[in-house]
């Protein structure tokens, strides 16, 4: 079985792990790959954007699976380009990739379809999206509609704030073609979770919860990041509220999804909210989430690469046994660069103490150079995954082990998983 896995970030690090424990014997490939992944397979200097380089390189080494990371690529078509050569691919076309790249596009689906989620509008005009934040009144939120680095969110407290975001948007295009549509949002309260469940478009396996620490400061301060930490299993999520979010998320948006034309197959994460009305959708996304991948994928026990493949190949995964769990908990802490999320400073030289027992490192931004020496490349450094018997030992295994990883600048978060740690768990 030979496997190409198509990023280089410690989601695809944690992937690339779990599918080497599923099959041992894996030959495994990552485009573009890290210096932590290197340690399991080879690493071909193409990056994940150049579809046409992954394309020449999945037919030169016929793989059996492509598993696509990122949703950049999955925007630009990689799965869609993979089946036209034969090739089974995971992830969505880039038409059911929409789901994520068009929020306009999942808000009018949600809707249409009866998915819980915040109610909201979509603009083109400025004076009429203002109208409409007065209307609603603050707070409120106003979005860009396509994929903006993670800043196109505004939750806005006061309507000057809103009536900001929406000039920033689409009178001073801040985001470019991202923000030329904006949708302004009902304001929702409640604990946020990431939910992924793997489908073949119509059936799911869910997984276990998880929850992302999105501030870079400890207790949920400072500016938003792509994620600082991730736990799981999230004692608020038991199986009912994962069944409910089946029942009444993950179906009728797949069913939606088919009657669009774009069914959805590969890994679709929702981004939850459990209001005081009950859970309803902020987000969807399109991929595995990072870093909650890293939080989830060594907990669980079954076999990834056997739903992978099926789901891949067009198979069915209605007969599919559920994924099952170990017991315990992970708290993932990410490593950062010196600035992130601001502007990252590169190639700073880490030291990687030993890795003890019930700690797993995965590589999200770093490389190697000339001479070996590991050196900091990206915002987001390391994901340092600790396990334990309890949320406490997973989060002390973790925290202790990125306080002896060493580069100039290195900023954590000692507190992940604290609102669990908070609920006495
Ligand atoms: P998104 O990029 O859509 O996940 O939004 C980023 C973050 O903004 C979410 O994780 C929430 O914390 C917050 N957010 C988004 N939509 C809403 C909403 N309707 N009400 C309150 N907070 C929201
Ligand atoms: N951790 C959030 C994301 O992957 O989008």
């Amino acid at each position: 079985m030979k496997v190409l896995v198509v990023g280089g970030g410690g989601r695809e690090h944690a992937l690339a792990w779990k599918l080497l424990q599923d099959d041992p014997h894996l030959e495994l490939v990552a485009a573009p790959g890290n210096p932590g992944i290197a340690a399991l397979g080879r690493c071909e200097p193409v990056a994940a954007t150049d579809v046409d380089a992954l394309c020449t390189l999945a037919t030169r080494e016929r793989f059996d699976l492509v598993v696509v990371g990122p949703e950049a690529p999955l925007e630009l078509g990689l799965v869609d380009r993979l089946r036209a050569l034969g090739i089974p691919a995971f992830g969505p076309t880039a038409a059911a990739a929409a789901i994520e790249t068009s929020k306009r596009f999942a808000k009018q689906l949600m809707l249409a379809a009866g998915v819980p989620t915040a109610m909201a509008r979509t603009f083109t005009n400025a004076d009429a999206a203002r109208a409409e934040v007065r209307r609603l009144g603050a707070p409120v939120v106003v979005k860009a509609s396509g994929i903006a680095a993670g800043k196109g969110v505004v939750v806005a407290m006061t309507l000057g704030e809103a009536e900001a975001a929406v000039d920033a948007m689409l009178v001073d295009n801040a985001f470019g073609a991202a923000g030329a549509e904006v949708l302004v949002e009902e304001f929702m309260t409640g604990e946020e979770l990431s939910l992924f469940a793997l489908t073949d478009g119509t059936h799911v396996l869910p997984m276990i919860a998880a929850q992302d620490h999105k501030r870079i400061g400890e207790g949920d301060t400072g500016p938003n990041t792509g994620g600082m930490g991730a736990y799981a299993p999230v004692s608020i999520a038991p199986p009912s509220v994962i069944d409910d979010a089946v029942q009444r998320v993950f179906t009728p948006t797949l069913r939606a999804m088919r009657e669009a034309g774009a069914p959805f197959t590969g890994l679709l994460y929702a981004g939850l909210m459990l209001t005081p009305h009950g859970p309803k959708v902020v987000e969807f996304n399109c991929r595995f989430g990072d870093p909650e991948t890293e939080a989830i994928l060594p907990l669980l026990e079954s076999s990834l690469l056997e739903p992978m493949l099926a789901i891949a190949r067009g198979e069915s995964i209605a007969h599919a046994s559920p994924l099952r769990w170990s017991p315990g908990a992970t708290v993932t802490t990410v490593v950062a660069a010196a600035g992130y999320p601001g502007s990252v400073r590169n190639g700073d030289a880490i030291t990687l103490p030993p890795v003890p027992d019930g700690v797993l490192v995965f590589h999200a931004g770093t490389r190697g150079d000339a001479e070996g020496t590991l050196r900091t490349a990206g915002g987001r450094v390391l994901a340092i995954t600790g396990r334990g018997e309890t949320i406490a030992d997973a989060q002390q295994a973790s925290a202790q082990y990125a306080a002896q990883v060493q580069f100039d600048g290195r900023q954590f978060r000692r507190d992940i998983g604290w609102r669990e740690r908070a609920r006495g768990a």
